[in-house]
């Protein structure tokens, strides 16, 4: 199943700028990049454990384009979603789809996303929504820990 409308996202944003946006109750950062001129959309909240991916660097991996997670510094490929990195012969390899992208459209008045959402569970999807993961009431003692100290390292980082 997708999510059949593009939803306006932002404005048109500067070259190279990003931005981080709610579309359909879900946190997407959007990416100008400089070198295709493209946009691209994708998860916010990295796949591994929430880390703020729209301050993350920007890094070629081959001919992929990843964004480098400030957190853990785990590569995310922008146009696909894999996880990437380098084996010991500096070859590419992919962990596989690790974070959910989204469609984007530009028009005139700015830039649309539709968020793409299918019957494969994603690993980003459990940070989907970080106000509403933060605020939730998780059974689970360990995912809180895990999740205040996030809270608070990012607070300390303002990541
Ligand atoms: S949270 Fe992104 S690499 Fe760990």
């Amino acid at each position: 199943m997708t999510e059949n409308a593009f939803v306006f996202a932002c404005e048109h944003l500067r070259p190279g700028a990003r931005k981080q946006v709610k579309v359909n109750n879900r946190d997407v950062a959007i990416f100008h990049l400089l070198k295709t001129n493209k946009y691209h959309a994708i998860d916010a909240n990295c796949y591994h454990h929430g880390g703020k991916l729209l301050t993350g660097d920007i890094e070629d991996l081959g001919d992929k384009t990843c964004v480098v997670c400030p957190l853990h510094h785990y590569k995310i490929c922008l146009q696909t979603g894999e996880g990437l990195y380098l084996d010991l012969n500096s070859n590419v390899k992919s962990k596989g789809v690790k974070q959910r992208v989204h469609d984007v459209a530009v028009r005139t008045d700015g830039v649309y996303v539709r968020i793409q959402i299918d019957d494969r569970k994603i690993e980003s999807d459990h940070y989907a929504n970080m106000e509403e993961l933060l605020n939730s009431q998780n059974p689970n003692q360990r995912e809180r820990v895990d999740l205040k100290q996030m809270k608070q390292q990012r607070d300390a980082n303002k990541l």
